[in-house]
């Protein structure tokens, strides 16, 4: 399905966008994992999750769900079945890692599949540190692609030194971590999101945090009410539509403002950007609180390799906003874009280019020059989900309509975000 865009005058108004995809992943999972029922509150919307919940309860797992709850019934450590087909994890990088972390620690066989997106991503760097641990895994391509296949059982811990900046195999080595009767210890050097770390803590596992290390050992979690605050990761297009569109005032309440998640926030203020963020409380061990994104005049900036994990996936978005922002921004470190949902450098590059933006592409990063007027074009999302929402905004400021091709995909992450993009004002109809 096609959207057609209008460019906006302006945009205002408070909304709340919907739970943290990550975390509702880790509510989900860790949350099998407890010993009894874990009532979770605001969990995403995202086709992505709900991909989560259809492989728990081929493992096993009651999960029910209301309008405002859902209930997962925690069966503990050792409580999971064989499941008797495959589990598709679809369009979810985050299933499929994290699942296969899970796997690893049961004595029985699964398989993991995904989507052709899904089974062109790199899984070898979930799978090493998994065979280190005693793991049985096979996968194509020199054990890289999925299907995987994992016969798990009687793990032993290890110290894992991470080669890439990954928060879904470092969540995957914690989990299977909980089965050794030692402790492991993952390694990062560039801090990737900690939502495993701080949910593990809040469900009583033994885990330790020093420096750049996280050690986990075995230990049973108990089960507790969890919160998903909203995701930052969708907020971030409405913050940039506010901040791009002058005379815009929006106001998002209750979004999740995890230090490992807010990068782009950071970097939009730095470029000059009319930010307002006010901390209002924690929940389950997370931040949350509101923002007021408001016109602004925006500078060009610097983004490098340190930064990109808290910001891996509002890259898109951000390269948008460069170019409305004088001067040349740099953003480099980020060849992990090229690894996901699809090849995020080459995509945005390609499509800001046909409406107008002087953008060039490196190795590992772009190269994006301000300040470019923006008009409308028909532009692929390659049904990605980030590259749907981010032409959709560059299309509310462009000059004629745009039409963003296949932006049904904004259901992996982000259901409602056709919805309420028309809540504040927009005009994005189906085409
Ligand atoms: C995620 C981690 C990130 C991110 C993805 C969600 C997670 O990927 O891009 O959208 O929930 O752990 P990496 O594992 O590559 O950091």
């Amino acid at each position: 399905m096609n959207r057609k865009i209008q460019p906006a005058a302006k945009l205002s108004g408070t909304i709340e966008v919907p739970g943290d995809k990550s975390i509702s992943h880790r509510a989900l999972i860790l949350g099998s994992l407890c010993e009894g029922d874990v009532p979770i509150s605001n969990l995403s919307s995202a086709a992505d999750c709900a991909a989560t919940v259809s492989c728990l309860r081929n493992l096993g797992i009651n999960i029910t769900a209301t309008k405002d709850m859902t209930i997962v019934r925690g069966k503990g450590l050792h409580g999971f079945k064989e499941s008797s087909d495959i589990l598709d994890a679809q369009n979810s990088g985050t299933t499929m890692r994290l699942l296969t972390g899970l796997a690893a620690g049961q004595p029985f066989y699964s398989v993991l599949t995904g989507d052709n997106s899904l089974r062109r991503r790199p899984m070898k760097r979930v799978i090493a540190p998994l065979r280190q641990m005693g793991a049985h895994i096979l996968a194509r391509n020199n054990n890289n692609d999925p299907p995987i296949t994992v016969l798990g059982g009687n793990l032993c811990s290890i110290y894992y030194s991470m080669p890439v900046a990954s928060a879904q195999v470092k969540s995957a080595v914690l989990i299977a971590a909980l089965y050794c009767a030692d402790s492991t210890t993952v390694f990062e050097e560039f801090p990737t999101r900690d939502h495993t770390e701080r949910m593990l803590d809040y469900f009583g596992a033994d885990i330790t945090l020093s420096q750049n290390e996280i050690t986990v050992a075995g230990s049973d979690l108990k089960p507790r009410e969890i919160f998903v605050p909203g995701d930052i990761s969708s907020a971030v297009y409405f913050v940039a539509a506010g901040i791009l569109l002058p005379d815009s005032r929006i106001e998002i309440k209750n979004v999740g403002l995890n230090e490992t998640r807010t990068g782009a926030l950071d970097v939009l203020m730095e470029m000059g950007a009319n930010v307002e963020i006010a901390k209002t409380g924690i929940r389950n061990g997370e931040p949350v609180g509101d923002i007021i994104a408001g016109y602004s005049r925006l500078r060009a900036v610097q983004i490098g390799l340190e930064r990109i994990p808290s910001l891996v996936d509002e890259i898109p978005i951000l390269a948008l906003v460069a170019t409305q922002a004088e001067g040349t921004t740099v953003i480099s470190g980020a060849g992990e874009l090229r690894f996901k949902e699809s090849d995020r450098l080459a995509g945005i590059a390609s499509q800001l280019r046909l409406m107008g933006a002087s953008i060039r592409e490196s190795p590992d990063g772009l190269e994006i020059d301000g300040k470019f007027p923006l008009s409308g074009a028909a532009v692929e999302s390659f049904a990605d989900h980030r590259l749907a929402m981010t032409l959709s905004i560059a299309g509310l400021i462009a000059d004629g309509e745009t039409v963003v091709r296949n932006a049904e995909s904004v259901t992996i992450s982000f259901p409602e975000f056709y919805d309420m993009l028309k809540l504040i004002g927009g005009i994005c109809e189906n085409q």
